[in-house]
């Protein structure tokens, strides 16, 4: 070929990349292919636009998840019901009609700003699907714990149930404490218990757990996303934890790529990513709305990772009565992935908050068709 006619096949093909999209899978987001024939990405489900940058979120049901800010109970200081701030599902694993969630609820009727030393972990159930509603079962752990986070460990046999928090009476007022922030770990061969006491494992907060066991490769080692989306690596879930990366940008607060609540996830292509509370309006505008969704991704855990500084979801959500509702916090972000082997996300989880109120609670949010083809949402 002419010189002149590479330069006119290079230049053709960078304006059809501007056009059109992309190269690789990194242009995608690593939540789709993009397609050689056209340039185009092809979204997993659960993720959409043009860069598969965006949660497929779908119409939430009022009063699904966790949504108990409407209680008074005798012992209550305060009028914030059973506020709460998100939590983990789990699929039980002998009842298929049965869903639980691990929330993180605050006693006495003390809100979100009484969280130290006020937050406990329950244990929530519900026979209506992922979304919820879930009713109240148990009382896991008393004041003072924190950022519940449950998996299923397959290789132990065991779910792992990782938290911040140290055992404390609460004062009778409610207020709000200073305290380290220790991850810690119990385990339990059942949802129901008994849950071990805690081990402490790292001067952390926001812990994210990723058992890596997979049926070809049966390991108990196990990763741990953190705050500021440092990542732990342990031989098994009570061994040493020893961090293995950090993040290259700038991950100070009130910087551009200031982010909190990480959760990591394999994919099936075996893609990692974290989905996280992206705190841009704070430093922009010293507000915490719109923009809250932030999702960072790699081919691999200790490689390049690329934060697009664009939002995956802000505080807007849909219901299906027509309704919309723009949340004034809307944070701590998990998904509850299906457990067929493809890791789609099909509910997204988050704590709430609403304008002008204190109270806060636990919505699930079911995210593009894959929520509805378990066979359990229409439950
Ligand atoms: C949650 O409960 C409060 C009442 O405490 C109610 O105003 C709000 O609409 C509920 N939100 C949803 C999404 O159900
Ligand atoms: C309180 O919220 C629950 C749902 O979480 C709802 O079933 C109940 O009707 C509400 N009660 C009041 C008094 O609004
Ligand atoms: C509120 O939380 C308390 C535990 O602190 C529990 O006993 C009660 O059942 C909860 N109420 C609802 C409606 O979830
Ligand atoms: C945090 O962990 C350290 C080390 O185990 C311990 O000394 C300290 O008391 C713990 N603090 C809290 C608040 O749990
Ligand atoms: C825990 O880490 C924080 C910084 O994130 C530091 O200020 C504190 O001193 C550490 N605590 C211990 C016990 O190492
Ligand atoms: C990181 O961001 C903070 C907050 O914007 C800023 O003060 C600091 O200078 C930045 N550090 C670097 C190395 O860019
Ligand atoms: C959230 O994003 C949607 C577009 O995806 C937009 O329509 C909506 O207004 C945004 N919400 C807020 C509160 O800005
Ligand atoms: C919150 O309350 C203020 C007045 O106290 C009002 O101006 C504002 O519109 C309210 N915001 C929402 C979203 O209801």
């Amino acid at each position: 070929m002419q010189k002149i006619e590479i330069q006119i096949l290079l230049f053709t093909f960078l304006l059809v990349k501007t056009a059109q999209g992309c190269f690789f899978d990194e242009d995608c987001s690593l939540n789709g292919v993009c397609s050689p024939v056209d340039q185009t990405c092809i979204c997993d489900p659960g993720w959409k636009s043009d860069d598969c940058g965006e949660l497929d979120l779908l119409p939430a049901t009022r009063w699904t998840g966790y949504n108990y800010t409407n209680v008074t109970l005798s012992d209550q200081y305060s009028t914030k019901g059973n506020s709460s701030w998100g939590g983990s599902i789990i699929h039980d694993r002998h009842d298929k009609q049965l869903f639980h969630l691990f929330v993180d609820q605050f006693a006495h009727g003390c809100g979100l700003s009484g969280w130290r030393p006020f937050s406990t972990v329950i244990r929530a159930e519900s026979r209506t699907g992922p979304a919820g509603p879930y009713h109240f079962v148990q009382e896991i752990f008393g004041t003072f714990r924190h950022n519940a986070a449950t998996v299923w460990s397959p290789a132990d046999e065991k779910y792992l149930l990782y938290t911040i928090g140290v055992e404390t009476d609460t004062p009778d007022t409610c207020k709000s404490y200073k305290w380290a922030n220790n991850i810690s770990i119990s385990s339990a061969p059942e949802v129901q218990g008994p849950w071990t006491p805690f081990e402490y494992l790292i001067n952390g907060t926001n812990p994210s757990p990723w058992p890596l066991w997979e049926e070809e490769n049966p390991t108990s080692k196990v990763l741990l996303a953190v705050e500021d989306n440092f990542i732990f690596s342990a031989s098994d879930f009570s061994s040493p934890y020893n961090q293995i990366k950090s993040m290259p940008w700038n991950t100070s607060d009130y910087s551009n790529h200031w982010t909190e609540d990480p959760f990591l996830w394999r994919d099936k292509r075996s893609n990692w990513h974290i989905l996280c509370h992206w705190m841009i309006d704070i430093t922009e505008r010293g507000e915490k709305y719109p923009r809250v969704g932030g999702h960072m991704f790699s081919r691999s855990l200790t490689g390049k990772w690329t934060f697009k500084l664009q939002e995956v979801y802000n505080t807007t959500v849909h219901f299906s009565d027509g309704g919309r509702t723009d949340y004034y916090r809307r944070e701590r972000p998990r998904l509850f992935l299906s457990d067929d082997g493809d890791f789609t996300p099909l509910y997204l989880i988050n704590g709430v908050q609403e304008f002008n109120s204190s109270a806060s609670y636990t919505l699930i949010q079911p995210i593009g068709r894959g929520s509805g083809s378990l066979g359990i949402a229409q439950l």
